[in-house]
């Protein structure tokens, strides 16, 4: 074939993908070798506004059905929806909390300002053992992030013993005289939150250098091998990772390093509603969510660099939607509302962690219940399980799975002059063989037919499918009415050969399970 005839060939060949095949997604079956951690689909749970208390926390004697304290439904729900992890107690709570304060009879418990949210007493009646009470009652890794900016060396080095030890010694001592004989065995240990603003305001390296001080002093007890977090950087700060990467001895001071990024819509001042919005606002906050892609791909190659056999976890601990507060709320309390735009904001960003699975092995998204981008939203014994709940909830199905490398070939959804891809997607293959693709369609106003060519294995047989749509890009679920968004099956998909062709309903999130 000559040159010209070269041309014409690959001319026709790029027509015929633009003209006959815009969404196309190239599913690999037999070259998935990442393992999608469950840990990516973590939460973050603060002592902010009404997250922990009246969201969690109610006490022995409230009449809200409990357990130790803890609501049963909230406990419920979350169980449902599949919580592998819960981050606590901050935020930037965590660096000025005093573990000492929150342990022992509870009428005896000092009290402490919460400067960060809202100036509200915090009576400290939620402390260690309530916490790993609710992550027994979850049936999660607890993942507790340590005071480094206000607290002190041997504070955080006797909490972790205090909470794991099983030796003879004065920590030992004091967990069980408050009635916990067993050590409880935590794994996941936080050194600091945000240390480049509320958690200090230090510069990088002073950061790194006091990280690898706590480090040293943060013990290992027993068989339990703690996984140290490093507060990591602040969105697109990669001086702070480099620097981190550079001097911080990773692998050995710290297995994981943080980032924290979150979607807003304008600006810290006027964030937007969280239910008042309109289709460039959603443009915007779905532009803005992608650049979570340019985030992990930039600090990934930083981490390669450092660390080219992989040890050190990248861990978004912080990440999702921030609007302005409900109207008539406590501003510091960040009690916002969540519709279907959030629950597209989650699905994207699950997918990105997904992407990048080899490196992010852990995210926690903030914050739980009743606090930003929440699961759970509460009113005295109401509870609203919200869009973004059930977001996760269908994409419980890609926990621990293999990621099966893709590539998705997406028509652009246009607003006004920009263009973002209509389509994010996932595949993956659980250990039974299933393969589970979810797939959102961002465009509020078009159906996108999608073609999925699994190649490397039969396409198999059509299980089940699953949607999350709602009449409006707004619509949300509120106390005392019926569901606007949750998850509905969903059937049409059909299989040709190799080919699974599903149409996929303008706003809609979809879930295929595939034998
Ligand atoms: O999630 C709310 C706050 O956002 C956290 O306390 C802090 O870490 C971040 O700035």
């Amino acid at each position: 074939m000559n040159l010209k005839q070269f041309t014409l060939v690959l001319f026709a060949a790029l027509t015929t993908i633009s003209v006959f095949a815009q969404n196309k997604i190239i599913i690999n079956a037999d070259l998935g070798k990442e393992k999608i951690d469950k840990h990516i689909y973590g939460h973050f749970s603060e002592h902010l506004g009404n997250c922990i208390y009246g969201g969690y926390w109610v006490s022995e004697e409230s009449d809200i059905p409990n357990t130790n304290g803890i609501r049963n439904d909230v406990v419920d729900a979350l169980k449902e929806m599949g919580i592998p992890n819960l981050r606590w107690p901050g935020g930037c709570f965590a660096d000025e909390y005093h573990w000492k304060d929150g342990i022992g009879p509870r009428e005896e418990r000092p009290t402490m300002i919460n400067t960060h949210w809202g100036g509200v007493t915090e009576d400290n009646s939620f402390g260690t053992h309530e916490f790993l009470e609710l992550c027994r009652q979850l049936d999660c890794e607890p993942v507790i992030c340590g005071n480094l900016g206000s607290g002190t060396v041997q504070e955080m080095s006797q909490w972790v013993e205090y909470i794991n030890s099983d030796n003879i010694s004065p920590m030992t001592d004091l967990r069980k005289a408050n009635g916990q004989e067993e050590p409880w065995g935590v794994r996941y240990w936080g050194l600091g939150n945000e240390n480049w603003g509320c958690g200090g305001d230090m510069t990088a390296q002073f950061y790194t250098d006091q990280m690898r001080r706590y480090s040293v002093y943060t013990k290992n007890y027993g068989e339990n091998r703690l996984y140290k977090i490093a507060g990591g950087p602040n969105a697109a700060d990669y001086n702070w990772m480099e620097t981190l990467m550079k001097n911080g001895n990773p692998g050995r001071s710290f297995q994981g390093v943080s980032l924290h990024f979150y979607t807003i819509t304008h600006n810290w001042r006027n964030k937007g509603s969280a239910t008042q919005f309109d289709e460039k606002e959603y443009f915007t906050t779905m532009r803005k969510t992608l650049f979570m892609d340019e985030l992990l791909n930039n600090h990934i190659a930083i981490m390669d660099k450092y660390d080219p056999r992989n040890r050190v976890g990248l861990i978004v601990d912080e990440w999702g939607n921030w609007f302005d507060v409900e109207p008539g709320t406590n501003p510091g309390f960040l009690y916002q509302q969540n519709t279907l735009r959030d629950a597209m904001v989650a699905a994207v960003n699950l997918d990105l962690f997904n992407k990048y699975c080899r490196r992010v092995k852990m995210a926690n998204i903030a914050q739980t219940v009743n606090v930003l981008q929440a699961m759970i939203l509460t009113k005295d014994d109401q509870m609203v399980k919200t869009p973004s709940f059930y977001a996760f909830k269908m994409y419980k199905v890609h926990h621990d799975a293999t990621l099966l490398p893709s590539d998705i070939i997406s028509e652009e959804y246009s607003y006004e002059r920009e263009s973002i891809p209509a389509l994010s997607a996932t595949a993956s293959k659980d250990d039974s063989g299933k393969i589970h693709i979810t797939i959102s369609n961002l465009d509020p106003e078009k159906t996108q037919e999608v073609v999925c060519e699994i190649r490397g294995s039969e396409a198999g047989k059509f299980l089940k499918g699953e949607i999350i749509t709602a009449e409006k890009i707004n619509s949300y679920n509120d106390f005392g009415k019926e569901e606007e968004v949750n998850i509905q099956s969903f059937e049409d998909v059909e299989i040709e050969g190799n080919s699974v062709k599903i149409n996929m309903p303008a706003k809609s999130i979809v879930m295929v399970e595939l034998e």
